[in-house]
């Protein structure tokens, strides 16, 4: 068999390191404040997350999917402010996202190679790895998974095509990615009854209009059939829901097609380079337990206000000890009311977020109510219900910019 090589590369054990426990979120109060929780999302690079992770996890997630940057050397910024629409761009500036930029392919693949290999040892021997890429890295990443897994443990090479404008004009336009999947062993799930699609008119016509078509082989057609390796799913445009400004957000729709396939309500799922959460988002949607992890702050805020606001079950805010989250020095006055509830004086700097800790204990901070700033608004609510009376209230809010402020404790008179 093949086996690609370069001057550098090896598989030594890789870094461990400590996660400090930010915070459990219960969004909006969901589970405040005894249900545990069952999604985990970590700060952090998912080199040295992962290995923390082994002792716990080794052997039991049904599947992984990884999107990492493609080796594309550029770099992503982010939209703050009202990122979501292009046609206003006098609503957002741009800020740092990600960068994917390398020195040699050779540096690209030191870099996914041991990661690629922590992912197959956290895999259940039903698990199922997804890497998504494109046309700069597939080949070689191919053969990484070819060696790593065994080529025999090749399941698909699924092309993911999309349309949108290029300024491509010596080429065809390239207009698709592919995914690589592999499964750790031939027990693997594969729940095609949960992802079959309707067949084309063709099809049913020709079908409904010849009893011979087919030489006497007719498809269940009301059933409808298991797609190809080949899917249309349109990008995240900029007037889609779904959209939060992060750059190469993936379509809900698109994952949740691998969710279904491959793994199962309950099943524990990861993506380990989760940017802006779609993927988090929705296997906990679907009932899956979810960890996913990300080393940009701009990509886990994204998502932890996805997760708030799209999820009614806790989950809990990791982060790798070397990462820390950029401080404001700017202060918060807030006033508690009877309701109970608690409103956050006029906020200065602008807001994209804040959350209210009503009993802190002086060690984890137990997010029971939130505050986000909805796609496409400019302002964020200033005023939100508490699930319990105050006790001990404490506050954390971020900055359009990404900055986190965070009072000291008040203890309530209510
Ligand atoms: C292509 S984007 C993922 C987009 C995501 N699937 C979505 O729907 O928004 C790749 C992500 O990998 C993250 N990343 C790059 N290197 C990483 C590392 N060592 N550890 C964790 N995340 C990393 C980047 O910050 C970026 O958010």
């Amino acid at each position: 068999m093949p086996v690609l090589t370069w001057p550098a590369k090896s598989l030594t054990e890789p870094p461990t390191t400590e996660l400090h426990l930010e915070a459990v979120l219960y969004p909006q109060g969901a589970g405040y404040p005894t249900l545990s929780p069952e999604h985990h999302l970590f700060l952090g690079d998912n080199l040295s997350v992962m290995s923390a992770l082994l002792g716990r996890y080794e052997g039991q997630i049904d599947l992984i999917y990884a999107d990492p940057p493609f080796f594309t050397n550029r770099h992503y910024p982010v939209r703050i402010g009202r990122g979501e629409d292009s046609r206003q761009p006098h609503t957002w500036q741009l800020a740092p996202g990600y960068v994917d930029r390398w020195d040699t392919l050779d540096a690209y693949l030191d870099f996914l190679y041991p990661r690629l290999a922590l992912m197959r040892r956290l895999l259940s021997p039903r698990g199922t790895l997804y890497v998504h890429l494109d046309w700069h890295a597939s080949a070689c990443v191919r053969l990484l998974l070819d060696e790593l897994f065994g080529a025999e443990r090749f399941l698909n090479e699924i092309v993911w095509l999309y349309h949108g404008p290029s300024p491509i004009r010596r080429a065809f336009n390239r207009k698709h990615d592919t995914i690589l999947v592999y499964t750790k062993s031939k027990q693997y799930i594969f729940n095609a009854d949960a992802v079959r699609v309707p067949y084309n008119q063709v099809t049913v016509q020709t079908f409904e209009s010849s009893p011979r078509a087919g030489f006497g082989k007719v498809p269940n057609l009301k059933r409808g059939k298991v797609p190809e390796d080949w899917w249309y799913f349109p990008v995240v445009a900029r007037l889609h829901r779904e959209r939060t400004g992060y750059p190469t957000q993936k379509p809900e729709a698109l994952l949740e097609r691998i969710i279904l396939a491959s793994s199962e309500p309950n099943s524990l799922v990861a993506d380990f380079f989760c940017g802006s959460g779609t993927f988090p988002l929705v296997a906990a949607r679907l009932g899956r337990r979810t960890l996913a992890c990300d080393s940009a702050w701009r990509a886990v805020h994204v998502t932890r206000v996805r997760l708030v606001e799209g999820l009614r079950q806790p989950f809990a805010f990791w982060r790798e000890a070397r990462y820390s989250i950029p401080a404001s020095l700017a202060t918060l006055s807030f006033t508690l009311t009877e309701a109970p509830s608690l409103s956050l004086h006029a906020a200065s700097p602008a807001l994209d977020y804040w959350e209210v800790d009503p009993a802190w204990d002086g060690k984890t901070f137990r997010s029971a109510a939130q505050a986000w700033r909805p796609p496409r608004h400019t302002t964020l609510p200033l005023e939100i219900p508490l699930p319990s009376y105050p006790t001990r209230v404490r506050l954390r809010a971020i900055t359009v910019d990404g900055q986190q402020m965070e009072t000291g404790t008040t203890e309530s008179s209510i």
